[in-house]
């Protein structure tokens, strides 16, 4: 930015003073907004989002912040709240490094923020509720500080009925962008910072790739890489497969060099994110998959791979060959299944049985006899029947799932399973996910019970959530463990002995001398 534009820059600043903008606040009336919605306002469309093109995706390599945005950020902070998934964790890191890029630093404080984020999440409708409850609190901070930039991002921003609500209900939101145009995050915050309307940039179709992107990761010993974009599944109750567009890989030797770039700074894990990371590489038709991606990571020098989400049907035998190998391949599945019964799993559009599910776990436990296997699991989708919830309890059983994330069906607007009658009451959904978490946490319970007097690896993340005074870290099967030792060894993976089983993690002492680990 040279001196003339350093000079607009802040008369710009000058002119959006707190007077101006509590009249930008004001002149936000709905009758504005009707005009606006008239004229210029293009609402996200889900029926667009589901037209899929067979173009392929084009990567950009030159992702930079414009000059006169470089400087925009000094002297300022930024927040960034995130909800939901893995995915959204990591969108966050890429927005907070685009931030850091522009000179903002980041605060958890909220008062002393100048730009506020909530990065949403689509999933159920609990987790929109959060957000809107949320949106009404950052209300107050913005009269009190009518600079500040209050923006909404993420999954909740691609759906149409969402973003009329904010602009009507929420006129004091300045910005809301989508999933697909993250790296617009400084034009964006130009236009919001110096424009009188609410800016609203959301796509319905997924863009580019971009490759180059600045990323501020959490922490330095895990972290998160994607390996590909968006969902073609389209699950009948899941809202993903609009609010993150079409499957896009990325090609093997940016994550491959990624995944070495990250080793070469001295993290100890990566996990590799998709929404259905068994897809992998299926649009690049290049007859490379997750397998092939697995092995060649094998071979770089980092303790720990994992990989999530996993989908049965696409989870091929390649795969399971190159997991067996070990090394730093890791014991430890998420697979979700959802049901346990084919005819729930054909209305969902899971395209599989359950003895497919079965059959595959067997190959899995055949391949990989110590492998801990994890899950997903919908209770009360619509006309659920008390039998066909046994399935899915008697599924949880064979298969001896050591943990599962347990939810109650939402209705996801314009999804199938959402135009669906439903017979099942809430209080009776509500009975089979308590049955279901009651059975849930006693495999939990006996399989940690297992582990007492053994002596395990653990990758040593930092102090414990609950107890500042005691490290805590996963073992190669995922297992949290809580343990006393010096703060040094944060960050390495040292051997635990196990002494005492909770039903959701283990307690244990550092193992000083040298002993054969399990
Ligand atoms: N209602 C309840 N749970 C859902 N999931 C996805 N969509 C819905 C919905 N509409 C669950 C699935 C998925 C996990 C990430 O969230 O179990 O695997
Ligand atoms: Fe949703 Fe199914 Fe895609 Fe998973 S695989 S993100 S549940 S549509």
């Amino acid at each position: 930015m040279n001196e003339e534009q350093r000079n607009e820059l802040s008369q710009i600043r000058e002119k959006s003073s707190d007077e101006g903008n509590l009249e930008r606040i004001k002149q936000k009336t709905s009758e504005d907004f009707m005009q606006y919605f008239q004229t210029t306002y293009q609402p996200p469309n889900m029926r667009d989002a589901q037209r899929r093109k067979k173009k392929d995706t084009e990567v950009h390599y030159d992702f930079s912040i414009p000059e006169d945005m470089n400087l925009a950020g000094q002297g300022k902070k930024y927040m960034i709240r995130t909800y939901g998934c893995q995915m959204n964790e990591h969108d966050t890191e890429v927005m907070a490094g685009i931030f850091e890029e522009m000179g903002y630093e980041s605060t958890s404080n909220q008062k002393e923020a100048d730009v506020i984020l909530l990065n949403t999440c689509a999933i159920r409708e609990n987790a929109e509720n959060k957000v809107f409850g949320e949106i009404g609190h950052l209300k107050s901070l913005k009269v009190e500080n009518p600079n500040l930039i209050l923006g909404i991002c993420g999954c909740m921003s691609q759906e149409e009925s969402v973003v009329n609500r904010i602009l009507k209900k929420h006129p004091f939101i300045d910005l809301i962008f989508g999933t697909h145009n993250i790296h617009r995050l400084p034009q964006l915050m130009k236009e919001a910072m110096f424009g009188k309307e609410m800016v609203v940039d959301v796509w319905s179709k997924e863009g580019d790739i971009i490759e180059n992107l600045p990323r501020a990761r959490k922490g330095n010993i895990k972290a998160w890489v994607n390996i590909m974009y968006g969902c073609d599944k389209f699950c009948t109750y899941c809202i993903v497969p609009y609010t993150r567009g079409k499957e896009r890989s990325r090609m093997p030797q940016d994550i491959i060099q990624e995944v070495r770039h990250l080793a070469a700074q001295g993290y100890k894990e990566v996990t590799l994110l998709g929404q259905n990371v068994n897809s992998y590489g299926k649009d690049l038709n290049i007859g490379y998959g997750l397998g092939d991606l697995m092995d060649e990571l094998r071979s770089i020098d980092i303790p720990r791979v994992r990989f999530t989400t996993s989908h049965p049907r696409d989870f091929d035998d390649r795969l399971v060959e190159v997991l067996a190998k070990g090394g730093n391949m890791l014991d430890h599945i998420h697979l979700p299944v959802q049901s346990g019964n084919t005819d729930v799993l054909k209305i969902m559009g899971r395209k599989y049985s359950r003895e497919e599910y079965l059959d595959l776990v067997r190959k899995i436990r055949l391949a990989m006899p110590g492998a801990t296997l994890t899950t997903d699991i919908i209770v009360g989708f619509p006309n659920e029947t008390e039998e066909q919830f046994q399935d899915t309890l008697s599924l949880v059983e064979e298969v001896g799932f050591e943990a599962a994330y347990t939810f109650i069906y939402s209705p996801r607007d314009n999804t199938p399973a959402a135009k669906m009658k439903d017979n099942v009451s809430m209080e009776e959904k509500k009975d089979r996910l308590h049955r279901l978490n009651k059975l849930v946490n006693q495999q939990s319970a006996d399989a940690m019970s297992k582990y007492e007097g053994e002596v395990v690896d653990v990758l040593v993340q930092g102090e414990s959530k609950n107890n500042p005074d005691v490290l805590a870290g996963y073992t190669k099967r995922n297992k949290l463990v809580n343990f006393r030792a010096p703060d040094a060894v944060i960050g390495k993976i040292v051997p635990v002995r196990i002494t005492k089983a909770k039903t959701w993690s283990l307690d244990g002492e550092l193992v000083e001398e040298k002993v054969e680990v399990k």
